[in-house]
């Protein structure tokens, strides 16, 4: 990795958020590609690959908009990234915290973090 200095944040990429019609049927749809359920609510799903790709999957009812999921490996670097980006850091009903900011053209990018006891 570089060692330059005057980026924004960094982080790999963790998921793709995406509006979809109907929850159920798309949580089945991506069963059949591979995918498996990591979290699944009334007005979201996370789904995984078998490489720890996510598709999080956001119904019409969602208060959540389409982002790009940045994985961020410390909530050392977390809180360095929010502070840095003017951010309230939340923590999520599922264990994570993330902040959502504005990338490139408005796109919305969530840099998250999984606690180490993520799924247990
Ligand atoms: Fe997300």
């Amino acid at each position: 990795m570089s060692d330059k200095k005057d980026f924004r944040f960094a982080g790999t990429v963790d998921h793709l958020a995406i509006k979809c019609e109907d929850l159920e049927k798309d949580v089945e749809e991506y069963k059949r590609l591979g995918f498996s359920v990591e979290t699944v609510y009334e007005d979201w799903a996370m789904m995984r690959d078998a490489k720890g790709f996510g598709i999080a999957l956001l119904p019409p009812n969602s208060k959540h908009p389409p982002h790009i999921g940045m994985k961020i490996d410390t909530m050392e670097e977390l809180e360095k990234a929010a502070n840095a980006e003017g951010r309230p850091i939340k923590p999520h009903r599922d264990g994570t915290s993330s902040f959502y900011t504005k990338g490139v053209s408005g796109q919305i990018v969530e840099l998250i973090y999984y606690p180490e006891n993520f799924g247990e």
